[in-house]
Protein backbone atom coordinates (compact mmCIF):
# COMPACT_ATOMS: atom_id res chain seq x y z
CA UNK A 1 0.00 0.00 0.00
CA UNK A 2 1.57 3.23 -0.83
CA UNK A 3 -0.15 7.26 0.44
CA UNK A 4 -0.13 10.15 -1.82
CA UNK A 5 2.31 12.48 -0.94
CA UNK A 6 1.78 14.55 2.69
CA UNK A 7 1.42 18.40 2.58
CA UNK A 8 3.12 19.95 5.06
CA UNK A 9 3.02 20.03 7.74
CA UNK A 10 3.52 16.49 8.49
CA UNK A 11 1.01 15.37 11.81
CA UNK A 12 3.28 12.69 13.64
CA UNK A 13 2.14 11.59 16.18
CA UNK A 14 5.07 10.51 19.17
CA UNK A 15 3.42 7.99 21.33
CA UNK A 16 5.17 8.00 24.67
CA UNK A 17 4.14 5.99 27.92
CA UNK A 18 7.80 5.48 30.36
CA UNK A 19 10.49 7.62 31.45
CA UNK A 20 13.05 6.71 28.88
CA UNK A 21 10.33 7.27 26.34
CA UNK A 22 10.39 10.46 27.27
CA UNK A 23 13.65 11.03 27.43
CA UNK A 24 14.32 9.49 24.38
CA UNK A 25 11.66 11.16 22.11
CA UNK A 26 11.96 14.52 23.50
CA UNK A 27 14.72 15.77 20.88
CA UNK A 28 12.76 14.94 18.08
CA UNK A 29 9.71 16.87 19.61
CA UNK A 30 11.65 19.50 20.37
CA UNK A 31 12.79 19.31 16.74
CA UNK A 32 9.45 18.93 15.17
CA UNK A 33 7.76 21.81 17.23
CA UNK A 34 10.78 24.04 16.04
CA UNK A 35 10.72 24.11 12.06
CA UNK A 36 7.40 24.14 9.71
CA UNK A 37 7.52 20.48 8.64
CA UNK A 38 6.20 19.01 11.22
CA UNK A 39 3.17 19.32 13.62
CA UNK A 40 4.13 17.11 16.59
CA UNK A 41 1.31 15.64 18.43
CA UNK A 42 2.73 14.05 21.61
CA UNK A 43 0.46 11.51 23.48
CA UNK A 44 1.57 10.16 26.57
CA UNK A 45 0.00 7.01 27.79
CA UNK A 46 0.98 7.43 31.30
CA UNK A 47 1.87 3.77 31.40
CA UNK A 48 4.52 5.06 34.00
CA UNK A 49 2.85 8.35 36.37
CA UNK A 50 5.48 9.93 38.49
CA UNK A 51 8.60 8.92 36.79
CA UNK A 52 7.04 10.75 33.44
CA UNK A 53 5.09 13.53 34.53
CA UNK A 54 8.16 14.12 36.36
CA UNK A 55 10.52 14.69 33.25
CA UNK A 56 8.03 16.17 30.56
CA UNK A 57 8.41 19.89 31.36
CA UNK A 58 12.12 20.22 32.24
CA UNK A 59 12.57 18.40 28.46
CA UNK A 60 10.53 20.73 26.47
CA UNK A 61 8.17 18.71 25.80
CA UNK A 62 3.98 20.00 24.89
CA UNK A 63 1.86 17.41 25.83
CA UNK A 64 -1.56 17.56 23.64
CA UNK A 65 -3.31 14.35 24.66
CA UNK A 66 -2.67 12.49 28.27
CA UNK A 67 -3.92 8.83 28.90
CA UNK A 68 -3.87 7.67 32.45
CA UNK A 69 -3.82 3.89 31.94
CA UNK A 70 -1.26 3.03 34.81
CA UNK A 71 -2.22 0.80 37.38
CA UNK A 72 -0.51 -0.30 40.71
CA UNK A 73 1.51 -3.46 40.06
CA UNK A 74 -0.02 -3.94 36.24
CA UNK A 75 0.33 -7.06 34.54
CA UNK A 76 1.64 -6.86 31.22
CA UNK A 77 -1.75 -8.45 29.31
CA UNK A 78 -3.99 -6.02 30.82
CA UNK A 79 -1.75 -2.95 30.12
CA UNK A 80 -1.17 -4.08 26.60
CA UNK A 81 -4.86 -4.46 26.22
CA UNK A 82 -5.79 -0.88 27.66
CA UNK A 83 -3.12 0.61 25.63
CA UNK A 84 -4.13 -1.00 22.55
CA UNK A 85 -7.75 0.08 22.61
CA UNK A 86 -7.01 3.37 23.78
CA UNK A 87 -4.45 4.65 21.55
CA UNK A 88 -6.91 3.24 19.12
CA UNK A 89 -9.56 5.54 19.96
CA UNK A 90 -6.69 8.55 19.77
CA UNK A 91 -5.61 7.29 16.25
CA UNK A 92 -9.06 7.15 14.37
CA UNK A 93 -9.66 10.95 16.21
CA UNK A 94 -6.27 12.28 15.32
CA UNK A 95 -5.50 10.57 12.11
CA UNK A 96 -2.11 11.75 11.86
CA UNK A 97 0.25 10.87 9.13
CA UNK A 98 2.64 8.86 10.92
CA UNK A 99 3.06 7.37 14.47
CA UNK A 100 6.58 7.45 16.04
CA UNK A 101 7.41 5.33 18.87
CA UNK A 102 10.82 4.71 20.88
CA UNK A 103 12.75 1.67 22.21
CA UNK A 104 10.47 -1.85 23.24
CA UNK A 105 8.09 -1.06 26.30
CA UNK A 106 4.58 -1.97 26.09
CA UNK A 107 3.57 1.27 25.34
CA UNK A 108 5.70 1.55 21.97
CA UNK A 109 4.71 -1.97 20.61
CA UNK A 110 0.56 -0.92 21.71
CA UNK A 111 1.47 2.27 19.67
CA UNK A 112 2.33 0.30 16.93
CA UNK A 113 0.26 -2.18 16.72
CA UNK A 114 -2.60 0.13 17.13
CA UNK A 115 -1.19 2.66 14.03
CA UNK A 116 -0.79 -0.68 11.85
CA UNK A 117 -4.78 -1.69 12.65
CA UNK A 118 -5.39 1.88 11.81
CA UNK A 119 -3.34 1.85 8.85
CA UNK A 120 -0.79 4.44 9.91
CA UNK A 121 2.56 4.49 9.01
CA UNK A 122 5.29 3.49 11.90
CA UNK A 123 8.81 5.06 12.39
CA UNK A 124 10.66 3.04 15.09
CA UNK A 125 13.47 5.48 16.93
CA UNK A 126 15.97 3.19 18.32
CA UNK A 127 15.67 0.08 16.02
CA UNK A 128 17.61 -3.17 15.67
CA UNK A 129 18.45 -3.63 19.29
CA UNK A 130 18.62 -7.35 20.05
CA UNK A 131 20.34 -10.23 22.53
CA UNK A 132 19.08 -12.84 20.66
CA UNK A 133 17.09 -13.91 23.52
CA UNK A 134 13.49 -13.93 23.31
CA UNK A 135 12.81 -13.30 27.01
CA UNK A 136 15.88 -11.58 27.89
CA UNK A 137 15.16 -8.49 28.46
CA UNK A 138 11.59 -9.78 29.23
CA UNK A 139 9.19 -8.43 27.24
CA UNK A 140 11.32 -5.81 25.81
CA UNK A 141 13.42 -8.47 23.33
CA UNK A 142 9.88 -9.45 21.86
CA UNK A 143 8.63 -6.34 21.56
CA UNK A 144 11.20 -4.72 20.07
CA UNK A 145 11.47 -7.36 17.34
CA UNK A 146 7.41 -7.35 16.95
CA UNK A 147 7.90 -3.73 16.30
CA UNK A 148 10.75 -4.05 13.56
CA UNK A 149 7.73 -6.32 11.84
CA UNK A 150 5.64 -3.45 11.62
CA UNK A 151 7.71 0.05 11.11
CA UNK A 152 8.11 1.81 7.77
CA UNK A 153 11.05 3.69 9.24
CA UNK A 154 13.61 1.58 11.48
CA UNK A 155 16.20 4.59 12.98
CA UNK A 156 19.00 2.36 14.17
CA UNK A 157 21.39 4.01 16.71
CA UNK A 158 24.40 1.87 15.70
CA UNK A 159 25.59 0.22 12.72
CA UNK A 160 25.06 -3.45 14.52
CA UNK A 161 22.08 -2.30 15.43
CA UNK A 162 21.34 -1.65 11.42
CA UNK A 163 22.49 -5.02 10.51
CA UNK A 164 20.38 -7.19 12.83
CA UNK A 165 17.62 -5.27 10.99
CA UNK A 166 18.81 -6.19 7.05
CA UNK A 167 19.78 -9.83 8.25
CA UNK A 168 16.17 -10.02 9.49
CA UNK A 169 14.52 -9.02 5.65
CA UNK A 170 14.06 -5.37 6.66
CA UNK A 171 15.18 -3.80 3.01
CA UNK A 172 18.40 -1.43 3.20
CA UNK A 173 16.08 1.68 2.28
CA UNK A 174 14.13 1.44 5.10
CA UNK A 175 16.71 1.57 7.71
CA UNK A 176 18.70 4.22 8.94
CA UNK A 177 21.85 4.30 11.10
CA UNK A 178 21.38 7.89 13.50
CA UNK A 179 23.33 7.56 16.44
CA UNK A 180 20.87 7.31 19.97
CA UNK A 181 18.73 10.21 20.95
CA UNK A 182 19.98 9.75 24.20
CA UNK A 183 22.94 11.33 23.97
CA UNK A 184 21.26 14.54 22.38
CA UNK A 185 19.46 14.84 25.27
CA UNK A 186 21.84 14.11 27.87
CA UNK A 187 24.08 16.95 25.69
CA UNK A 188 21.02 19.01 25.52
CA UNK A 189 20.89 18.62 29.74
CA UNK A 190 24.41 19.45 30.55
CA UNK A 191 24.48 22.64 28.20
CA UNK A 192 21.67 23.63 30.29
CA UNK A 193 23.23 22.98 33.38
CA UNK A 194 21.08 23.36 37.07
CA UNK A 195 21.10 20.31 38.09
CA UNK A 196 21.82 19.32 41.58
CA UNK A 197 24.30 15.83 42.12
CA UNK A 198 22.83 13.23 45.01
CA UNK A 199 26.21 12.79 46.44
CA UNK A 200 27.00 13.93 50.11
CA UNK A 201 30.01 13.22 50.87
CA UNK A 202 33.85 12.60 48.69
CA UNK A 203 34.27 8.83 49.30
CA UNK A 204 34.15 7.27 46.35
CA UNK A 205 30.74 7.37 44.68
CA UNK A 206 28.54 4.55 43.17
CA UNK A 207 25.51 5.33 41.58
CA UNK A 208 23.18 2.05 41.20
CA UNK A 209 19.88 1.38 39.23
CA UNK A 210 18.20 -1.49 39.34
CA UNK A 211 14.88 -2.26 37.76
CA UNK A 212 14.53 -5.07 34.94
CA UNK A 213 11.47 -7.53 35.60
CA UNK A 214 13.41 -10.52 34.85
CA UNK A 215 15.71 -9.49 38.01
CA UNK A 216 13.10 -8.81 40.38
CA UNK A 217 12.63 -11.13 43.42
CA UNK A 218 15.03 -13.42 45.00
CA UNK A 219 17.59 -12.36 42.37
CA UNK A 220 17.84 -8.82 43.13
CA UNK A 221 17.56 -9.03 47.21
CA UNK A 222 20.83 -10.67 45.82
CA UNK A 223 22.17 -7.78 44.21
CA UNK A 224 20.78 -5.96 47.33
CA UNK A 225 23.17 -7.67 49.54
CA UNK A 226 26.03 -7.57 47.12
CA UNK A 227 25.73 -3.48 47.60
CA UNK A 228 25.46 -4.16 51.51
CA UNK A 229 28.62 -5.97 51.16
CA UNK A 230 30.15 -2.96 49.10
CA UNK A 231 28.95 -0.13 51.39
CA UNK A 232 30.49 -1.93 54.58
CA UNK A 233 34.34 -1.14 53.01
CA UNK A 234 33.39 2.81 54.34
CA UNK A 235 34.72 4.14 51.90
CA UNK A 236 32.05 4.36 49.42
CA UNK A 237 28.74 6.61 49.00
CA UNK A 238 26.35 4.26 47.07
CA UNK A 239 23.47 6.63 45.71
CA UNK A 240 20.42 4.36 44.39
CA UNK A 241 17.40 6.39 43.35
CA UNK A 242 14.94 3.92 43.87
CA UNK A 243 12.43 3.14 40.93
CA UNK A 244 8.85 3.64 41.53
CA UNK A 245 8.18 -0.42 40.87
CA UNK A 246 6.81 -1.51 43.99
CA UNK A 247 8.50 -4.92 42.90
CA UNK A 248 11.52 -2.90 42.92
CA UNK A 249 11.40 -1.49 46.53
CA UNK A 250 9.91 -4.75 47.65
CA UNK A 251 13.41 -6.27 46.91
CA UNK A 252 15.81 -3.60 47.78
CA UNK A 253 14.36 -2.09 50.84
CA UNK A 254 14.49 -4.97 53.06
CA UNK A 255 18.19 -5.56 51.92
CA UNK A 256 19.41 -1.93 51.85
CA UNK A 257 17.27 0.47 54.06
CA UNK A 258 19.13 2.08 56.98
CA UNK A 259 22.55 0.84 55.57
CA UNK A 260 25.31 3.34 56.25
CA UNK A 261 26.99 4.33 52.76
CA UNK A 262 23.80 3.54 51.09
CA UNK A 263 21.41 6.69 49.91
CA UNK A 264 18.02 5.16 48.63
CA UNK A 265 16.33 8.26 47.17
CA UNK A 266 13.20 8.74 44.88
CA UNK A 267 13.88 9.13 41.30
CA UNK A 268 15.87 11.92 40.35
CA UNK A 269 14.56 14.54 37.90
CA UNK A 270 16.74 14.29 34.69
CA UNK A 271 18.53 17.44 35.31
CA UNK A 272 19.81 15.99 38.72
CA UNK A 273 20.27 12.33 37.50
CA UNK A 274 22.27 13.92 34.43
CA UNK A 275 24.38 16.15 37.55
CA UNK A 276 25.33 13.09 40.06
CA UNK A 277 26.43 10.08 36.85
CA UNK A 278 28.78 13.36 35.99
CA UNK A 279 29.69 13.30 39.71
CA UNK A 280 29.82 9.71 40.06
CA UNK A 281 32.74 7.35 39.89
CA UNK A 282 31.38 3.87 38.96
CA UNK A 283 27.51 3.06 37.42
CA UNK A 284 26.13 -0.64 38.47
CA UNK A 285 23.03 -0.48 36.86
CA UNK A 286 20.43 -3.10 34.80
CA UNK A 287 19.02 0.66 33.05
CA UNK A 288 19.15 0.21 29.08
CA UNK A 289 19.67 3.92 28.91
CA UNK A 290 22.40 4.62 31.46
CA UNK A 291 24.40 2.08 29.48
CA UNK A 292 24.47 4.69 26.83
CA UNK A 293 25.07 7.59 28.78
CA UNK A 294 27.64 6.36 30.78
CA UNK A 295 30.58 6.42 28.36
CA UNK A 296 29.55 9.43 27.48
CA UNK A 297 30.55 11.05 30.72
CA UNK A 298 33.75 8.54 30.64
CA UNK A 299 32.11 6.51 33.72
CA UNK A 300 32.75 2.74 33.80
CA UNK A 301 29.89 0.85 33.78
CA UNK A 302 29.27 -2.63 35.47
CA UNK A 303 25.75 -4.00 33.47
CA UNK A 304 24.00 -6.61 35.72
CA UNK A 305 22.16 -8.31 33.52
CA UNK A 306 22.91 -11.73 32.09
CA UNK A 307 22.13 -10.22 28.34
CA UNK A 308 23.00 -6.98 27.15
CA UNK A 309 21.81 -5.68 23.67
CA UNK A 310 23.89 -2.68 23.58
CA UNK A 311 27.17 -4.80 23.32
CA UNK A 312 28.91 -1.84 22.07
CA UNK A 313 29.53 -0.92 25.10
CA UNK A 314 31.57 -3.59 26.37
CA UNK A 315 33.30 -4.06 22.72
CA UNK A 316 34.55 -0.40 23.30
CA UNK A 317 35.78 -1.56 26.81
CA UNK A 318 33.80 0.91 28.65
CA UNK A 319 31.37 -1.12 29.99
CA UNK A 320 31.62 -4.96 31.76
CA UNK A 321 28.55 -7.39 31.72
CA UNK A 322 29.02 -9.04 34.77
CA UNK A 323 25.85 -10.72 35.14
CA UNK A 324 23.49 -10.72 38.88
CA UNK A 325 25.77 -12.92 41.04
CA UNK A 326 26.24 -10.67 44.02
CA UNK A 327 29.89 -11.89 44.45
CA UNK A 328 30.77 -11.41 41.28
CA UNK A 329 29.14 -7.77 41.69
CA UNK A 330 31.24 -7.14 44.53
CA UNK A 331 34.58 -8.58 42.89
CA UNK A 332 34.03 -6.18 39.83
CA UNK A 333 33.03 -3.61 41.38
CA UNK A 334 36.44 -3.71 44.18
CA UNK A 335 38.63 -4.55 40.97
CA UNK A 336 37.12 -1.05 39.35
CA UNK A 337 37.30 0.84 43.14
CA UNK A 338 41.11 -0.33 43.69
CA UNK A 339 42.87 -0.83 40.59
CA UNK A 340 43.45 2.83 38.77
CA UNK A 341 44.65 1.23 35.15
CA UNK A 342 42.13 -0.94 34.71
CA UNK A 343 39.78 2.18 36.24
CA UNK A 344 41.32 4.04 33.64
CA UNK A 345 41.03 1.70 30.65
CA UNK A 346 37.21 1.49 30.76
CA UNK A 347 37.11 5.68 31.56
CA UNK A 348 38.87 6.37 28.51
CA UNK A 349 37.52 3.85 26.21
CA UNK A 350 34.68 6.46 24.39
CA UNK A 351 31.06 6.65 23.24
CA UNK A 352 30.04 4.49 20.38
CA UNK A 353 26.26 5.52 20.69
CA UNK A 354 26.16 9.12 19.31
CA UNK A 355 27.27 12.39 18.57
CA UNK A 356 23.67 14.06 19.87
CA UNK A 357 22.60 14.70 16.12
CA UNK A 358 20.30 11.64 15.89
CA UNK A 359 16.85 13.79 16.16
CA UNK A 360 18.47 16.07 12.91
CA UNK A 361 19.40 12.99 11.08
CA UNK A 362 15.27 11.32 11.77
CA UNK A 363 13.75 14.23 10.67
CA UNK A 364 15.82 15.08 7.63
CA UNK A 365 14.57 11.26 6.87
CA UNK A 366 11.43 11.43 7.29
CA UNK A 367 10.66 15.20 5.73
CA UNK A 368 12.53 13.83 2.55
CA UNK A 369 10.28 10.92 2.36
CA UNK A 370 7.24 12.72 2.84
CA UNK A 371 7.99 15.74 0.30
CA UNK A 372 9.17 12.93 -2.52
CA UNK A 373 7.01 10.90 -4.19
CA UNK A 374 8.35 7.72 -2.13
CA UNK A 375 5.71 5.27 -0.42
CA UNK A 376 5.66 6.06 3.23
CA UNK A 377 2.64 3.06 3.08
CA UNK A 378 2.95 0.12 5.19
CA UNK A 379 5.17 -1.65 2.61
CA UNK A 380 5.83 -0.98 -0.70
CA UNK A 381 5.58 -4.12 -2.31
CA UNK A 382 6.66 -8.02 -1.42
CA UNK A 383 7.70 -10.83 -3.03
CA UNK A 384 4.58 -12.55 -3.81
CA UNK A 385 2.45 -9.15 -4.53
CA UNK A 386 1.29 -7.85 -7.90
CA UNK A 387 2.27 -3.86 -6.82
C1 LIG B 1 8.87 -0.20 32.15
C2 LIG B 1 9.19 -0.89 30.81
C3 LIG B 1 10.68 -1.17 30.70
C4 LIG B 1 11.48 0.10 30.94
C5 LIG B 1 11.07 0.73 32.25
C6 LIG B 1 11.77 2.05 32.42
C7 LIG B 1 7.51 -2.44 29.92
C8 LIG B 1 6.94 -3.79 29.97
N1 LIG B 1 8.50 -2.19 30.77
O1 LIG B 1 9.18 -1.12 33.19
O2 LIG B 1 10.98 -1.66 29.40
O3 LIG B 1 12.85 -0.25 30.99
O4 LIG B 1 9.65 0.97 32.25
O5 LIG B 1 11.75 2.48 33.74
O6 LIG B 1 7.09 -1.62 29.14
N2 LIG B 1 5.07 2.76 38.92
C9 LIG B 1 4.61 3.84 39.63
N3 LIG B 1 4.87 5.10 39.16
C10 LIG B 1 5.60 5.33 38.04
C11 LIG B 1 6.08 4.22 37.32
C12 LIG B 1 5.81 2.95 37.77
O7 LIG B 1 3.97 3.69 40.64
O8 LIG B 1 5.83 6.48 37.69
C13 LIG B 1 4.80 1.40 39.40
C14 LIG B 1 3.36 0.92 39.17
O9 LIG B 1 2.94 0.15 40.25
C15 LIG B 1 3.52 0.03 37.94
C16 LIG B 1 4.88 -0.58 38.19
O10 LIG B 1 5.65 0.48 38.73
O11 LIG B 1 2.51 -0.95 37.86
C17 LIG B 1 5.58 -1.16 36.97
O12 LIG B 1 5.56 -0.23 35.89
P1 LIG B 1 5.68 -0.80 34.36
O13 LIG B 1 5.68 0.35 33.44
O14 LIG B 1 4.65 -1.86 34.15
O15 LIG B 1 7.04 -1.55 34.35
P2 LIG B 1 8.52 -1.05 34.62
O16 LIG B 1 9.18 -2.11 35.42
O17 LIG B 1 8.49 0.34 35.12
N1 LIG C 1 17.01 8.42 34.96
C1 LIG C 1 16.58 9.58 35.60
N2 LIG C 1 16.43 9.56 36.95
C2 LIG C 1 16.68 8.45 37.69
C3 LIG C 1 17.12 7.27 37.03
C4 LIG C 1 17.26 7.29 35.65
O1 LIG C 1 16.37 10.61 34.94
O2 LIG C 1 16.52 8.51 38.93
C5 LIG C 1 17.15 8.42 33.48
C6 LIG C 1 18.49 8.00 32.94
O3 LIG C 1 19.32 9.12 32.77
C7 LIG C 1 18.16 7.33 31.62
C8 LIG C 1 16.74 6.83 31.82
O4 LIG C 1 16.24 7.46 32.99
O5 LIG C 1 18.14 8.27 30.55
C9 LIG C 1 16.73 5.35 31.96
O6 LIG C 1 15.48 4.94 32.38
P1 LIG C 1 15.24 3.50 33.01
O7 LIG C 1 16.49 2.98 33.60
O8 LIG C 1 14.03 3.63 33.87
O9 LIG C 1 14.80 2.64 31.73
P2 LIG C 1 15.59 1.83 30.61
O10 LIG C 1 16.55 2.76 29.96
O11 LIG C 1 16.24 0.66 31.26
O12 LIG C 1 14.50 1.38 29.69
Amino acid sequence: MSTPPTTMPVHAMLVLGTRPEAIKLAPVARAMAAGPQFEPIVVTTGQHREMLHQMLGMLGVDVRIALDVMRTRQQLSDLTARLVRELGTVLREQRPDLVVVQGDTTTALAGALAAFYEKIPVAHVEAGLRTGVIDNPFPEELNRSLIGRIARWHFAPTPAAARHLTDEGVPDEQVFTTGNTVIDNLLWVLAEGAGASAFRTDAKRILVTLHRRENQGERMRGMGRALSRLARRGDVEIVLPLHKSPAVRDALLPELDGQRGVELVEPLDYLDFAATLAECDLVLTDSGGIQEEAPSLAKPSLVLRTTTERPEAVEAGAARLIGTDPDAIVTWAERLLDDPAEYRRMATAGNPFGDGEAARRILGQLAEDFAADVPVGLTASGPYSTA
